[in-house]
């Protein structure tokens, strides 16, 4: 009897997030979608999407990050082009309104400068969006972690493994789901990790205007 090769799971997605995963188990981001994982790193999110022919585009604060993934993606996607990778704050996104089906935004959230740094990234995540679009986003937050953790500023923690951290709370997420008038198209799911500190999956969808 044929098996399927179990091996070949992490051949093919590598390290991807497990709840982008989730995302592609439901049918999602398909072929041809134009994507962009905003604060791409080195690209553990977009490695499957572009052998799966997905229009992918990265942005991310960082030079060598940048560099990275165009490497990736001429080995990997050769047809797309080196163009699509953009060093940026997210704050600054160089790419048209609605230009995108997906926008990715994995464990960048937290590293906001404030929260009009927080807002003005959000901002921007939704405008390059297109109406029916998915916003995946995930990031670290107080939910489940109210009171437990060292506040240093306004929603600036420092968290028990060093860093000082933007965290959002639960109020603030419900006031922008409501504000964008944007769809969850999964409940707030928040894993806690070694009870220091937790991460948040928001997955929205953009409302067609007057729909
Ligand atoms: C922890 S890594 C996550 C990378 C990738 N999304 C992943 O899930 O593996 C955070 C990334 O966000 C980038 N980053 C942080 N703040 C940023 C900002 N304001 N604008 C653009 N990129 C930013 C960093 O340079 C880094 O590559």
């Amino acid at each position: 009897m044929f098996h399927l090769p179990l091996t070949s799971i992490p051949a093919q997605f590598g390290n991807i997030d497990i709840y982008l995963f989730d995302q592609l188990l439901k049918g999602r981001i398909r072929k041809g979608m134009r994507v962009l994982d905003a604060g791409c790193g080195s690209g553990r999110n977009i490695q499957y999407l572009m052998q799966a022919g997905v229009k992918v585009y990265g942005a991310d604060i960082s030079e060598e990050a940048i560099a990275n993934v165009r490497a990736m993606a001429s080995e990997l996607a050769p047809t797309l082009s080196p163009k699509n990778f953009v060093v940026t704050d997210l704050t600054d996104l160089p790419f048209e309104d609605a230009a995108f089906e997906v926008v990715l935004c994995s464990a960048v959230l937290h590293f906001a400068q404030s929260e009009a740094h927080f807002r003005r990234m959000l901002q921007q995540l939704w405008r390059v969006l297109k109406p029916e679009g998915m916003l995946f986003c995930r990031f670290s937050t107080t939910i489940g972690m109210e009171g437990k953790l060292q506040q240093v500023a306004p929603q600036k923690y420092k968290m028990p493994h060093g860093p000082v951290w933007f965290l959002a709370d639960e109020p603030q997420l419900r006031e922008l789901i409501y504000t964008l008038e944007a769809e969850l198209l999964e409940p707030l799911k928040t894993v806690l990790v070694e009870r220091e500190r937790s991460m948040t999956t928001l997955v929205l969808r953009k409302k067609v205007q007057g729909s």
